[in-house]
């Protein structure tokens, strides 16, 4: 896919921001005013108070990476089946990141994007309830592009640059990334359930293969075989399954 801007909706509204504390307030914000159209991006060079997954702050130099929101409206989606965005989300970005990289990217279940053992990338997705379907839905991403120095207390992290040697010119990458996302949402709202959940298991980072994790204390051995879907985790061990929600269950990378 090119990185000319090749969608219906995704993208063709972008809003570009020198400085906010976060794209994601920032669009609860707009949503609160007025109805942005679907697939309006919000794109920030810098954000003094990104937030991660409940209780994380997102950190990123600005400049040098991806720090977005988009805004949908997937109201065919009921909410038990939410996760279910945050799949074709997770998919759209693995896609995007491996034809850049060359190479295979993994989701780290619940969507935290992994090149080998560290993280590039990370999404905090918000979503409104009416009635028993979503309204609307935030999606947060931010991407480690440029940046080639992490602060000490991110071990884990590395950037397209750190992967590939080479600087990379941050809006092409966002019309890029912008087409993945949308053939992956096109496909949720086909309600192509079965494809999603089968490609989003088996790009899970550890998938079919036996490792550690850890709840609480107990360190154990044990395989991923996919997700419930309410997005639990689940782990068989010793012969058993056993399903963990978000903060329930580690990884021992
Ligand atoms: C995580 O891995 O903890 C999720 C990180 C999500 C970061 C993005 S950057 C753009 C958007 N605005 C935010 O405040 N957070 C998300």
């Amino acid at each position: 896919m090119s990185n000319h801007l090749q969608t219906l909706f995704t993208g063709r509204q972008l809003i570009e921001l020198l400085e906010i504390d976060s794209t994601n307030n920032y669009s609860k914000e707009l949503l609160s005013q007025n109805k942005p159209s679907e697939g309006t991006v919000i794109v920030a060079h810098k954000q003094t108070h990104g937030r991660g997954q409940p209780g994380n702050q997102w950190q990123a130099e600005a400049g040098k990476n991806i720090s977005l929101s988009v805004i949908f409206y997937p109201t065919f989606l009921s909410a038990d089946k939410q996760f279910f965005l945050n799949m074709a989300v997770s998919l759209g970005i693995k896609d995007f990141c491996e034809s850049i990289l060359n190479d295979e990217i993994k989701i780290k279940w619940p969507n935290d994007i992994f090149y080998l053992d560290k993280k590039i990338g990370g999404v905090l997705i918000e979503n409104t309830v009416s009635g028993s379907n979503l309204q609307s839905s935030i999606i947060g991403i931010g991407l480690n592009i440029n940046q080639t120095k992490f602060s000490n207390d991110l071990p884990n992290a590395s950037s397209f640059a750190q992967i590939a040697n080479i600087e990379f010119s941050i809006p092409e990458l966002v019309n890029s990334l912008c087409n993945y996302l949308e053939k992956y949402y096109l496909q949720l709202r086909s309600l192509h359930f079965n494809f999603l959940d089968k490609a989003y298991t088996t790009s899970l980072f550890r998938y079919n293969h036996t490792s550690y994790f850890k709840k609480g204390n107990d360190l154990f051995k044990g395989e991923i075989m996919g997700v419930t879907k309410e997005g639990k985790l689940i782990i068989e061990a010793n012969g058993k399954e056993f399903k963990f929600g978000l903060k329930e269950v580690e990884f021992v990378i």
